[in-house]
């Protein structure tokens, strides 16, 4: 498998780990990036020095290219932003786009940069800003989504940018790469399923949570105060429910929700508390049914996407 994302991201297969507060840190992105992916740092909340550190422990942990995620709307984003510039990782991904002129400062310190977006109209504004690759995350991904799927968001994407784009949400397995190809992807983002690889760090009652998820395990919260985050549902997702509800007949402020949310993340998943925490998860998450070294996920994705593409034309039968 080579095409342009490998080629512009120095990857192996056009497989990126989607960058994730609280849980993707330097060990995982350097198994993933060794798996002959991007792995990449979730820079989340993380103090810029600690910021530094983690980047400079991928580096001595892999010698193959990495990513570093930052969520534009992070408190803690122009700290980051100035470690970035110093330390220079090979990739930057951007979550929570707000503005793409980032971009070209990032490129001028030969940084490659990723953005991730929900919708058309940023695709094309970071296109011009000249994003290398843009990721086009569907609905169905764990933590704060868009509105539309990953089944139209793809095609819609890849038709309205030159750029490669990689697809995101609900994707886990095989099928999913070969489907994100037929939607007009040249690779994918994932997210889901990397919190379930043994490098990964999160608290073991996180990963047993995800591997026993069935089909209905995942809710939207905060859907209704304009932050929709998709999350395996717990005491803390029906508290949210009551507290919408609340709010949608006038009788609490949207800050009374985000202030529920503070330090929700890190509870579920540094210190295990699934009841509580937030349990950020995408659909995909139901089939989710093994921890595995982040490098085996990757090359059965990739066995299972090859073994796939041989074998469908013959399944494909639309004549009588
Ligand atoms: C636990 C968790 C935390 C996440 N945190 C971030 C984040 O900090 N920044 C970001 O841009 N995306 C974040 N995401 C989204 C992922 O990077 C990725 O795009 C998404 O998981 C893809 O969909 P999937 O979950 O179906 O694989 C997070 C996702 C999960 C599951």
């Amino acid at each position: 498998m080579s095409n342009r994302i490998c080629e512009i991201l120095e990857i192996e297969h056009p497989i990126i780990q989607g960058g994730m507060t609280w849980v993707s840190d330097a060990p995982l992105a350097a198994a993933v990036s060794d798996g002959g992916g991007l792995g990449v740092i979730g820079a989340g909340a993380m103090p810029a020095e600690l910021l530094r550190d983690e980047i400079r422990k991928a580096r001595e942990m892999t010698d193959r290219p990495f990513g570093v995620n930052l969520i534009m709307i992070n408190l803690e984003y122009d700290g980051q932003i100035e470690v970035v510039m110093e330390e220079k990782p090979p990739v930057v991904t951007l979550g929570a786009v707000q503005s793409t002129a980032i971009i070209p400062e990032l490129k001028e310190k030969g940084i490659k940069v990723v953005p991730v977006v929900a919708a058309v109209a940023i695709a094309r504004r970071a296109e011009q800003h000249g994003a290398d690759v843009i990721v086009a995350e569907g609905s169905e991904a764990g933590g704060h989504i868009g509105e539309t799927t990953t089944m139209v968001l793809t095609p819609l994407i890849s038709r309205s940018v030159d750029v490669p784009v990689a697809a995101a949400g609900g994707i886990v397995d095989g099928a999913g790469l070969v489907a994100a190809f037929a939607l007009g992807a040249e690779g994918v983002q994932m997210g889901t399923r990397f919190v379930c690889a043994t490098e990964c760090t999160v608290h073991k009652a996180v990963k047993e949570k995800f591997v026993k998820a069935g089909d209905r395990a995942t809710v939207v919260t905060a859907r209704a105060i304009g932050y929709p985050v998709r999350a395996i549902k717990n005491k803390l997702a029906g508290l949210y429910g009551d507290l919408e509800r609340d709010f949608l007949l006038g009788r609490r402020t949207a800050e009374e929700i985000e202030t529920l949310g503070l330090g929700k993340l890190r509870e579920a998943m540094r210190e295990g508390n699934t009841r509580d925490g937030s349990m950020m998860a995408g659909q995909g998450v139901a089939l989710v049914d093994k921890v595995k070294p982040a490098a085996a996920i990757i090359a059965e994705l990739v066995a299972e996407a090859e073994a796939l593409a041989a074998e469908l034309p013959g399944r494909i039968d639309l004549r009588q």
